[in-house]
């Protein structure tokens, strides 16, 4: 029984190259970044921004988005040198099971599922809750029972949330080079409404609502028990909201809003040169989303008091409230533009993930077929897209977002630690993108991770490690078998 046995980086490459498991090198440098910002910008700066400054952070929520993006910018050092080296579909669960071992890669996977799947049906019910307000602009009301997940606003199941999801599957099952097109378009429109918040938003700025930019802390009775930061606890601190602990809390929340530039590296195998075109497809859209947070969470915060801020629309709602409500339904729009691509990318690289592991063994291989006419893994595309979909019509967004965000941190790690160890084991192997300063910089990444990690709730970590124990089950039973790294071996 070897838990630890590795795949070679040779191995993974050659896995690529088999007839009926070849998928398409089809996109640009340009087409990767394309594909970072689509997913990155989407409920993190529409929805929580607002929801962060009001109860964690006040106006410094701009000082969690930077810190938020440092954690991330290491981790994409990481993450470049990676994928540059080994160009293969499935990101950290691929780096892993190069340098870790099957074990820990089967955990990852098991953890990329988490990420990418409940984060598209959060984002896709974040999408539906602006298209509801949209229509209804437009004087179309959308029943509760049919716009919400149950238990909230008398809602039974949130539909449009779910055909959302349903449509994307088609179009991901189309192939890749479609769906870039399509989002190459809708990312442009997001971008255009970012930069008109940040450009008109300037106009409505008052001073007076940076004063004081980090409000004192204050304790808060709804970050208590479970829903206390576990770094709070394990340091014994009475919970609050603002200061710097309030800053730390909003990083931990606010981390959500970066996650996707991860998912360039999971479309490796299609890029055309990977060696030089995935370093730039992750760093570049980090940089450029990076950047727009910034401006955006300091002008909405300079816009509207904090506590006035609203938790559902606080970028149109800011906009309201200065008396410009025209801003606020171009807002609305684009919003829901931007959303679409969000989920379209989420799944696109969770089906990536799914067909790595099913191509290794430790998923049934039926799964990773290729589709004859489009050149896309279909099978695990339309069974991931019905669950997702599902799950979209059926749960909150609420805590979800933390528990994809501890997924995502926990993957990044690894990462982080397989660089150095690569580095050892394979120093021979060609690398185009070299992480600077190793093992200094991976080793902050770790600390980094670590840290945000433990900023976040009790109740997150319980779920989170509920998860891991499933996921260590289905191996046990499944996965640890079939393997076809343990078949090659014997
Ligand atoms: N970063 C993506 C968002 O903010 C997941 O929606």
């Amino acid at each position: 029984m070897n838990l630890l046995r590795t795949k070679s980086v040779e191995q993974s490459i050659r896995d690529t190259e088999e007839p009926g498991h070849r998928l398409r090198r089809d996109l640009s440098a340009l087409d990767l970044v394309v594909f970072g910002v689509g997913v990155i910008i989407g409920t993190g700066i529409f929805v929580l921004t607002g929801q962060v400054a009001r109860d964690k952070a006040g106006p410094a929520v701009a000082i969690s988005f930077v810190l938020a993006a440092i954690v991330c910018g290491l981790a994409a050092l990481c993450y470049a040198e990676f994928s540059s080296t080994i160009p293969v579909a499935g990101s950290a669960y691929t780096f892993s099971y190069a340098t870790l071992g099957e074990f820990p890669a089967w955990i990852i996977g098991w953890d990329l599922v988490l990420e990418f799947a409940l984060a598209a049906a959060v984002v896709s019910v974040g999408w539906s809750g602006y298209a509801v307000s949209l229509l209804d602009d437009a004087g179309v009301t959308v029943p509760a029972a049919v716009a919400h997940p149950p238990g909230e606003s008398g809602g039974v199941v949130n539909v449009p949330a779910t055909l959302l999801v349903l449509a994307v599957t088609g179009l991901l099952v189309l192939g890749v080079k479609v769906s870039s097109r399509v989002n190459a378009v809708i990312v442009a429109v997001k971008v255009f409404v970012v930069l008109l918040v940040i450009v008109a938003g300037l106009f409505f700025v008052k001073g007076a609502n940076y004063h004081p930019f980090i409000p004192p802390s204050e304790s808060n009775p709804s970050v208590e028990g479970g829903a206390a930061p576990l770094m709070q606890v394990l340091f014994g601190i009475t919970p609050v909201s603002y200061g710097w602990l309030g800053i730390f809390a909003a990083v931990a929340v606010v981390f959500f809003a970066f996650i996707g530039f991860d998912i360039v590296a999971t479309a490796a195998e299609e890029a055309r040169r990977p060696q030089r075109d995935l370093p730039i497809g992750l760093i570049g859209s980090l940089v450029i989303t990076a950047v727009l947070y910034a401006a955006v969470s300091l002008v909405v915060a300079g816009m509207q008091n904090y506590r006035k801020l609203s938790s559902d629309a606080p970028l149109a709602e800011a906009f309201k409230a200065a008396g410009h409500p025209g801003y606020s339904t171009v807002i609305s729009i684009g919003a829901v533009a931007g959303l679409t691509t969000v989920v379209l990318i989420l799944l696109l690289g969770q089906s990536r993930v799914f067909f790595a592991m099913s191509r290794d063994g430790l998923l049934p291989a039926w799964l990773s077929a290729v589709h004859p006419r489009f050149g896309t893994p279909y099978r695990s595309t339309v069974i991931m897209g019905v669950i997702v979909a599902v799950l979209a019509g059926l749960i909150p967004l609420a805590k979800l977002a933390e528990l994809v965000n501890i997924g995502t941190l926990f993957a990044f790690l690894v990462v982080s630690v397989g660089v150095p160890i690569l580095r050892r084991t394979r120093p021979e192997l060609h690398r185009s993108f070299r992480t600077p300063l190793v093992p200094l910089v991976p080793i902050l990444s770790v600390l980094a991770c670590l840290f945000v990690m433990i900023n976040l709730p009790v109740d997150t970590w319980l779920r989170f490690l509920a998860w891991l124990l499933i996921g260590a089950v289905v191996y046990a039973f499944y996965g640890h078998r079939r393997s076809r790294l343990r078949e090659r071996q014997s």
